[in-house]
């Protein structure tokens, strides 16, 4: 259900503009996400792909170009904007307003993938268990939840160990959140640099982060009953 102090929180950020987790285009470590999908037999072309919070939709847009039906979902306005200033006339994307933990009754178990960058690891930890909730629901069984982690934030003064978002999730971590609902097919270490901000000077150190890779299998859900 909408949780409007989240959605408010997240909508201040867009109107900030402060959304510094945004790569001004696909994911670097996309062409990894299409080559493991390849290897565990799914195919990107035909799929119906659903991006949970999706921001600007940048990595939305790259499944459609590579002819998948998707839809790149997020509740806050200012996201669902900026993601139509860039891409509103993308073939075979739909961005569209919503809430990540909301499955509408006709899409349930219809989704072959669900694309999951700074999702899942931008929730505060008490609404894992629904956002995964709503994944394992939208899946049809053995569909892909792709799904990058955070999974080794430097801790700082500033940051101290378990603050966020982005809140830190290890693979270990993801095994037990997932518990009977996903198995994971596969993972790959992955190194984010973020583009230079404008104005930096040249000896300006990169922003990078590690995201692991993680692709999970929505296991046979006929007799689960999910929150
Ligand atoms: C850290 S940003 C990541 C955006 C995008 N995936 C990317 O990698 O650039 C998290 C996004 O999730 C959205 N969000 C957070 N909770 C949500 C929810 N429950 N339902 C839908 N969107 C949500 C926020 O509005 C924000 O745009």
């Amino acid at each position: 259900m909408l949780n409007p102090v989240e959605q408010t929180f997240w909508q201040e950020r867009w109107v900030e503009g402060t959304t510094g987790w945004d790569l001004q285009g696909p994911h670097p470590a996309f062409a990894t996400v299409v080559k493991l999908l390849a290897a565990c037999g799914v195919d990107i072309a035909g799929a119906r792909v659903f991006v949970p919070g999706a921001g600007r939709a940048h990595d939305g847009a790259a499944f459609a170009r590579l002819g998948a039906e998707v839809v790149a979902e997020d509740f806050a306005p200012g996201a669902v904007a900026a993601a139509q200033a860039l891409y509103r006339d993308e073939r075979g994307l739909i961005i569209r307003q919503g809430d990540a933990t909301v499955v509408p009754a006709a899409e349930i178990g219809t989704w072959d993938i669900v694309f999951d960058r700074a999702m899942l690891c931008a929730l505060r930890p008490e609404l894992r268990g629904a956002f995964l909730d709503a994944v394992a629901r939208r899946l049809r069984s053995g569909g892909m939840h792709v799904v990058l982690l955070f999974d080794q934030i430097p801790v700082t003064p500033e940051r101290p160990a378990g603050s966020g978002p982005p809140f830190q999730i290890t693979v270990a971590d993801y095994r037990g959140l997932a518990g009977e609902r996903f198995a994971v097919a596969t993972t790959e270490d992955w190194t984010t640099v973020w583009p230079a901000a404008k104005g930096a000077a040249a000896t300006d150190k990169p922003r990078q982060m590690s995201e692991t890779v993680v692709l999970a299998r929505r296991k046979n859900s006929a007799s689960e009953v999910l929150r």
